[in-house]
């Protein structure tokens, strides 16, 4: 990694209803690619993010940019260019695609034709209810909310989850295209996924950071991924 972090966490600690939900994480998210987060359900990846934007109690430090954000209400991260796409795609189901991509809009001159080359399925079904899209459809609307920003860091909680495997793959095209212009901390449980789009990666274990380091090489580690993911990788064909 050369050059500044986009994004350094140092010691966050969250809590939700009194409840600690993030114990003591620190890492750096490099100012380009994609930088996943990993770690079987329940440890705290949504909660990271949350806490990052401001959405849950939080305390530690967060710089975006080298400037510290961690006292900031989470309209004025928004508004300094961290993009949130949620865990469960939340569209608003009774508005059009268009519809819901008009209110995404932020600045003046929002980056449109980027998105519309990136997502022509979108385009075609611009005045379809969000609601009626396949699950794929209705996430693609969901990163396209985020990408008609000018962002510095996007945040993008599972967006390949309980999606067809060929889906699974257009979400992922996506997401690489977009990295070239935004760097993104990638929650992702399809390893498949962290492989082939993530250069560095955390991995979180009980509310805390278990390891950092390349995305392959903890892919790689058998040993690794069995204790703290809870799965076999099958090595990529
Ligand atoms: N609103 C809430 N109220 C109480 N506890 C919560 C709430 N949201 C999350 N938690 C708890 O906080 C912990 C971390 O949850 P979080 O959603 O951050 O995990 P996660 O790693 O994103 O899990 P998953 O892989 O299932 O999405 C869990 O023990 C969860 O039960
Ligand atoms: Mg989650």
């Amino acid at each position: 990694m050369s050059g500044e972090p986009i994004l350094t966490v140092r010691g966050l600690r969250c809590t939700i209803a009194g409840q600690q939900v993030v114990e003591d994480v620190s890492f750096d998210v490099p100012a380009t690619g994609i930088t996943a987060v990993l770690g079987r359900n329940g440890v705290g990846k949504t909660s990271t993010l949350r806490g990052i934007l401001g959405l849950i109690s939080r305390r530690g430090e967060v710089r975006l940019a080298g400037e510290r954000i961690d006292g900031l209400p989470t309209h004025r991260i928004v508004r300094r260019g961290v993009g949130y796409v949620p865990e469960d795609r939340e569209v608003f189901s009774k508005l059009t695609v268009a519809e819901n991509l008009a209110l995404a809009e932020r600045q003046r001159t929002p980056r449109r034709e980027f998105v519309a080359e990136l997502f022509p399925d979108l385009v075609a079904r611009r005045d379809q209810a969000a609601g009626t899209l396949s699950g794929g459809q209705q996430q693609m609307v969901s990163v396209a909310r985020a990408l008609l920003n000018d962002n510095r860091l996007l945040l993008v909680d599972e967006p390949t989850k309980g999606l067809a495997p060929k889906i699974v793959t257009e979400v992922a095209d996506a997401l690489e295209e977009a990295s070239k212009t935004v760097p993104i901390l990638l929650v992702e449980q399809n390893l498949e996924v962290v492989r082939r789009l993530a250069d560095d990666a955390v991995v979180i274990a009980g509310g805390r950071v278990a390891h950092v380091g390349k995305a392959r090489e903890i892919l790689d580690d058998e040993d690794l991924t069995r204790r703290l993911l809870g799965v076999h990788v099958e090595h990529a064909q």
